[in-house]
């Protein structure tokens, strides 16, 4: 298996359904700011806003070349047509967004999205050349049932149907623990460990051990700052998602940097 340091790692904030544009402006300029003294160069930070806060957030990565990438929530799998209140791959890729959160849990639990539907917005965003961030991860009882890794298991397998092969290179998978998001609980390192291992085994199987060993696998679920470092210094959790604390400029900032940390500077552990 590829070690670690040839994965680069990568640092995404969702910002859920919170900040409107101007908000969104606000906070992109802090981060910015914040990120000049950071050594953050060899990591991907993304951003993903929502939908009517992507071109105000465009125009200002644009204008000052900043180092954060776009990113998109959620997608529809269908290119156009009458499909009340939903968004193409075409046109986030319009506006420069690269990467989509494809099954988040919140989508799975509050909009009904199924594992197959998942794997076709996969399929479509693959598609239409962006990059897609596959979420999954068990629920409490699930959890307490000792399901994790048959969910975990399941839930690659069927998004893995929607990603092409020689696709892969633009899929990352995000463990995220439905129990720990949003509720200051994140997984100890050990059990993210535990999960992100299993999920790279399961990609093994599914394709082949050189596509597992590259493809990165991030964490997400109550990562603050100070737990950041201990999650990413995991030999399989390759970065990590986040939710409330990319919120804050600061906050984000600091998980960057002790992201970076991890790595040392430049990249390499
Ligand atoms: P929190 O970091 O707020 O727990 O959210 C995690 C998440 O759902 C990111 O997609």
């Amino acid at each position: 298996m590829a070690q670690k340091t040839t994965r680069t790692p990568m640092v995404a904030g969702n910002w859920k359904m919170n900040l409107d544009h101007v908000e969104a402006i606000h906070l992109i300029q802090a981060l910015a700011l914040r990120l000049r003294s950071t050594e953050s160069s060899q990591i991907d930070v993304v951003v993903h806003p929502p939908f009517t806060d992507l071109r105000s957030v465009e125009g200002i990565i644009g204008a000052d070349s900043l180092p954060i990438r776009l990113g998109a929530q959620h997608c529809s799998d269908l290119e156009s047509g009458a499909f009340t209140g939903e968004v193409s791959v075409g046109m986030l890729s319009r506006l420069s967004v690269e990467l989509v959160l494809v099954g988040h849990s919140e989508r799975r639990q509050f909009f009904g999205m199924t594992d197959e539907l998942v794997a076709s917005t996969a399929s479509a965003v693959l598609g239409g050349g962006l990059t897609a961030i596959i979420c999954v991860g068990e629920s409490a009882e699930q959890r307490a049932d000792g399901e994790t890794t048959t969910v975990l298991t399941h839930q690659v397998e069927m998004a893995l149907a929607g990603v092409a092969s020689g696709a892969e290179d633009r899929v990352l998978f995000a463990y995220e623990p439905i129990w720990a998001i949003g509720t200051g609980v994140a997984a100890t390192e050990v059990d993210a460990q535990m999960a992100c291992a299993h999920i790279r085994s399961v990609i093994a199987h599914e394709r082949t051990e050189a596509i597992a060993s590259t493809m990165r696998i991030l964490y997400g679920g109550s990562a603050k700052p100070d737990n950041a470092g201990d999650l990413v210094g995991q030999p399989d959790v390759d970065g990590l998602l986040v939710g409330g604390a990319s919120l804050d400029a600061e906050s984000f900032a600091a998980m960057i940097e002790a992201v970076s940390a991890c790595y040392g500077s430049p990249a390499g552990k």
